[in-house]
């Protein structure tokens, strides 16, 4: 008979198979490829999906989303984190006005990556950033994520009225330089963005894990999506966005990221060290 050891090791070892078999059978036969991500947070997240699909183990959560796309959806809604706003850690913005914008000056044309964008809220705050510095005319901004979903919403730019009193709090202590509620129409529970911010946005489906870089960039924005990667995901990404960059351009992975210990670390100087802003020298 086992132990109670062996009984608990065995138990462990049957869901990391039950784990491992869901996400290869989720990266055959969807193409999203969650294998390298960070262990504790995805498996909390798949025990929550679980409970909402009355489901009591992994291997049925499986067979439910090989054989039923809409499960499949409901599972990448629930198991990636969108969480987002506007002029988020103002901080951030701060240091691309003072050091990126006057670099991001001396191209006629600036190309931008936002990867992981969610919602939007990030892509339209860099838009206005731009607009104040007088460049958004010559940029174009590719907005991408893995979700669909994030990605219609993000197109539409409505975000809730409710959240723009914190917005304009953000944007003032980013160093907005005008009156935030020019930038939007309030209507019934929504503030509209301008279409006039949206000229230079593309929004596009695109994974970070799974696809190859599409454009050569003057700046990639990569903030609070690495953090759900394991740490060989995280160097793999590296990888993708430094072959992204063109040389002198600049990285910014927001306070939570970070290029130390990467292998791409020494390619790269420090901009702004607290707000992980970085700019490629070779
Ligand atoms: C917490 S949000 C961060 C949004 C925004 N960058 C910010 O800092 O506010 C993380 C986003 O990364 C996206 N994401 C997760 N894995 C991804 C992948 N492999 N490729 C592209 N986007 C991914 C999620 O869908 C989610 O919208």
């Amino acid at each position: 008979m086992p132990s109670m050891n062996e009984t608990y090791a065995n138990a462990n070892n049957l869901e990391q198979i039950e784990r491992d078999l869901l996400l290869e059978g989720i990266a055959r036969h969807y193409g999203y490829d969650f294998r390298e991500y960070a262990t504790a947070s995805l498996n909390r997240r798949i025990c929550a999906i679980m409970e909402k699909e009355k489901l009591s183990s992994m291997t049925s959560l499986l067979e439910r989303i090989l054989h039923d796309p809409a499960c499949m959806e409901r599972f990448l809604e629930n198991l990636t984190i969108h969480v987002t706003s506007m002029f988020r850690d103002p901080g951030f913005y701060r240091a691309v006005r003072t050091k990126a914008v006057p670099m991001l000056r001396t191209y006629p044309f600036i190309r931008i990556w936002v990867a992981g964008c969610s919602s939007g809220e990030e892509v339209y705050s860099t838009a206005i950033l731009l607009r104040e510095e007088g460049l958004y005319d010559r940029c174009r901004i590719y907005a991408t994520d893995l979700s669909d979903e994030v990605i219609k919403r993000a197109q539409e730019g409505i975000f809730p009225l409710k959240s723009m009193r914190d917005y304009t709090r953000n944007y003032q202590q980013a160093g907005g330089k005008g009156d935030f509620s020019s930038y939007y129409t309030a209507d019934h529970e929504n503030a509209i963005f301008e279409n006039a911010l949206k000229e230079n946005l593309t929004f596009s489906q695109h994974s970070l894990t799974a696809d190859a870089s599409f454009n050569e960039f003057n700046m990639v924005l990569c903030r609070n999506v690495l953090i759900y990667f394991s740490k060989s995901l995280q160097d793999r990404v590296f990888e993708l966005l430094h072959g992204s960059l063109c040389s002198f351009g600049i990285l910014g992975l927001g306070k939570k990221e970070s290029l130390h210990f990467s292998p791409y670390e020494r390619f790269y100087e420090e901009l702004e060290p607290e707000q992980r802003l970085f700019r490629r020298v070779s």
